[in-house]
């Protein structure tokens, strides 16, 4: 079957290679984006292209094609696969060359497309509630970029999950900052709380859109940090990102919230989510 998107070609993603000197594999010296479709349609592709554009700006980085031709390669890519619920990772990286910390005189980015199918149960599992722990926030200052570097969110995961949990969230500063994979939403006296768009958080397409439904439903929002405390006084709290979609947390550093139930804006947001993605294709 064919899945993947190598440097121009398309292949059975088992038969695809790269360099052993790529950037990526020896410095994580590139950006990525995951990009969701619903029934045969890519959800938002426009805006994970600029924001794609936007992390490739910020790492001085030259897309190998311009935003349109990604796009085509894209649907190209979907197409080919059959495949019609699923997700589609992109990365590019500065390309191989001999070792060095600095960019290298000469080398041809990297970009790799590869499309996989949605575990659909798990999906709806999520979306009746999961479990988190706080940690501390201990990555970089450029949280705003895509970056392949995700060392910290990676050992971070993996403490939630070894624990049992399913996301771990950062706290910087005793203000949440973000999930390990995706961003954080409370309901605080009524209001939908969210940390604002900066260099500690990685502004998700999924986060845009919840604020969109929210402004369309009349739930008033607010983009401020959330302290450690507030946390555990919210009366609800979601996670959002492209594979989670809107996922309830129903309990927090084994504290429950809202009595273990799904609140009422967050199954609110969850079901004009549910509309939205149900008018593509
Ligand atoms: N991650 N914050 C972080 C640190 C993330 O890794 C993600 C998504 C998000 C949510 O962004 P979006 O709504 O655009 O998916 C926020 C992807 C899904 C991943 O790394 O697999």
């Amino acid at each position: 079957m064919v899945d993947t998107f190598l440097n121009g070609d398309y292949y059975n993603g088992a038969e695809a290679r790269v360099s052993i000197e790529d950037r990526g594999f020896l410095f994580g010296d590139g950006i990525y984006e995951v990009i969701r479709f619903y029934h045969g349609s890519f959800f938002e592709l426009g805006q994970h292209l600029s924001r794609l554009a936007r992390s490739a700006r910020k790492t001085y980085l030259d897309l190998p094609n311009s935003l349109e031709q990604i796009d085509s390669i894209c649907h190209e890519l979907l197409k080919k696969s059959g495949i019609k619920e699923g997700k589609l990772y992109l990365q590019v990286t500065r390309g191989a060359a001999p070792r060095t910390h600095e960019f290298p005189v000469q080398s041809e980015p990297t970009i790799m497309m590869k499309i996989s199918k949605v575990d659909e149960e798990e999906q709806k599992k999520k979306k009746k509630g999961v479990s988190a722990i706080t940690v501390p926030d201990d990555r970089w200052s450029n949280c705003d970029i895509k970056s392949l570097n995700l060392l910290p969110n990676v050992l971070a995961k993996q403490k939630a999950r070894s624990q049992g949990y399913y996301e771990a969230i950062f706290v910087f500063s005793e203000k949440i900052t973000e999930g390990a994979s995706s961003n954080v939403f409370a309901v605080l006296d009524g209001v939908l709380v969210t940390a604002p768009e900066c260099n500690r958080i990685l502004s998700g397409i999924t986060r845009n859109v919840v604020l969109e439904l929210a402004s369309q439903v009349g739930i008033p929002w607010e983009e401020k940090f959330v302290s450690n405390d507030d946390l555990y006084r919210a009366s609800e709290l979601f996670i959002t990102s492209t594979v989670d979609e809107i996922t309830p947390i129903l309990s927090i550093d084994g504290q429950t919230l809202n009595g273990s139930a799904v609140g009422k804006v967050s199954a609110k947001i969850q079901n004009r989510f549910q509309q939205k993605v149900s008018q593509l294709g």
